[in-house]
């Protein structure tokens, strides 16, 4: 059995380059399949869940050219646009395959969408929008077929919530519908404007309207290969920046795009962190103690659900009592328990966690359940003075790029070990 064992309670200082985003990648790389020829795409981080992808991508007979930090995608020949139920665990960027195959290929068919266990995650608002597309959808033993009988023809589409994935299939599956689709209310992440980008640089026509709520994808024939670079990472950033504060250091994020963390960056500030912002870097120093706050996660603007479970952990050192209120996800406080048994004060009461700051984290073993929930018990292992065990790192490796090289950087004490 794996495990990170954690020698906690040192002042991390230094500098951490910031990855490209994982969310980013799955759908850039998806769009890669609307296109005849290859795409060169830069920036691509090295994790488990992109390497799954990948691996993915070749079984079905797409030809992926793997470097580092880089991959080109040629999907020339036909494809086959499926994915089995063994392929799909653990990784929700699948998600977006369903409309690129249904743009390429017209069909699709796709097992349970995988990804971390932090909620019920309905695909509802994917099918509704890919329905009124003109595509047709039917279950078969949990794997999701889709077909597009009559081709695809543009629709206005208002989902009920904006959804990222939901509004990344839609872009996707409309690229070469006729005429015009209108997505009201979509999702306004940042990775969703990636997507946009890197398909009009490829010939693609979509606009973003206003507020971004209003995406408007008008048809075209077809995309050309390109050179692209993803987004750095955001929520990769806003983890670094919170383990400034619990390890009352100073770390420096490089490579990262500040506009994208304002809600994050706010937030520090009021908890007591210094943090200064120089075009593509942020720094966030400890400045003697962590303050109160309440937080509530909210789509892009808003506070990320992604950063969440790091901010809960950093707030249960604060001077005071904070509320921390989950809107995104109905099941992401599963860190909880650990923090208790780290000597954390926090009640759970439906969607909001009420904490008592306590001074400090005691050393305890703790075991990694999801992917930023995983993480943030790191950071709290290593606030923690004293050893402690992370088990199941397997979590963190799915979505954080040589975290343990990144820390080692700032002088932390972690290894990943074997029993
Ligand atoms: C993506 C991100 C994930 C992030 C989340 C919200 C990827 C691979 N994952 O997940 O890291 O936490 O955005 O920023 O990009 N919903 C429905 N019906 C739907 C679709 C969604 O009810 O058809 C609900 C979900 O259950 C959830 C909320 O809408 O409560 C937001 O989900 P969504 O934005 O779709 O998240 P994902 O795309 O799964």
């Amino acid at each position: 059995m794996e495990y990170l064992e954690v020698n906690g309670g040192k002042i991390l200082k230094g500098e951490v380059l910031i990855s490209g985003s994982k969310n980013a990648a799955f759908p850039v790389l998806s769009a890669c399949l609307l296109i005849e020829g290859k795409c060169h795409i830069k920036n691509i981080p090295n994790i488990l869940d992109v390497k799954k992808f990948l691996f993915q991508l070749k079984k079905i007979g797409v030809n992926v050219l793997e470097g580092e930090h880089e991959v080109e995608i040629d999907a020339s020949s036909s494809f086959k646009p499926e994915i089995p139920p063994e392929e799909t665990e653990n990784i929700r960027g699948t998600q977006t395959l369903l409309g690129a195959f249904i743009a390429r290929h017209m069909k699709a068919s796709i097992a349970g969408l995988g990804g971390c266990n932090i909620g019920k995650r309905p695909i509802d608002q994917h099918i509704k929008g890919l329905e009124s597309l003109g595509v047709e959808i039917s279950w078969d033993k949990g794997i999701l077929k889709a077909h597009s009988p009559k081709g695809l023809k543009g629709n206005k589409i208002f989902l009920d919530m904006p959804s990222v994935g939901a509004t990344e299939n839609i872009i996707l599956a409309s690229v070469f519908a006729e005429g015009e689709t209108i997505i009201e209310n979509a999702a306004r992440e940042p990775e969703i404007k990636d997507l946009i980008n890197f398909l009009n640089l490829a010939g693609a026509n979509i606009e973003v309207n206003g507020t971004g709520s209003t995406i408007v994808v008008h048809g075209v024939k077809k995309l050309k290969p390109v050179k692209y670079s993803i987004i750095p990472d955001r929520i990769e950033a806003a983890t670094y920046l919170i383990l400034a504060g619990l390890t009352k250091g100073k770390i420096k994020i490089k490579n990262t795009l500040p506009y994208h963390l304002e809600a994050v960056i706010m937030k520090l500030k009021e908890i007591g962190l210094d943090v200064s912002v120089n075009e593509n870097e942020i720094t966030a120093s400890y400045k003697g103690k962590l303050l109160p706050t309440s937080v509530k996660t909210l789509p892009y603007p808003g506070f990320p659900t992604d950063v969440q479970s790091q901010i809960l952990t950093l707030l249960t050192l604060a001077n005071g009592s904070s509320v921390v209120t989950e809107t995104v996800f109905e099941n992401r406080f599963r860190i909880v328990d650990d923090l208790l048994k780290m000597g954390a004060n926090i009640r759970v009461e439906g969607i909001s966690a009420f904490i008592t700051g306590v001074k400090e984290l005691k050393p305890s073993v703790v075991t990694a359940k999801d992917l930023r929930g995983g993480m943030s018990l790191l950071l709290a292992t290593l606030s923690a003075k004293g050893t402690s065990k992370v088990l199941e790192p397997v979590h963190i490796d799915r979505g954080y790029e040589s975290y343990i090289e990144k820390i080692k950087g700032l002088g932390g004490d972690v290894e990943r070990k074997n029993s």
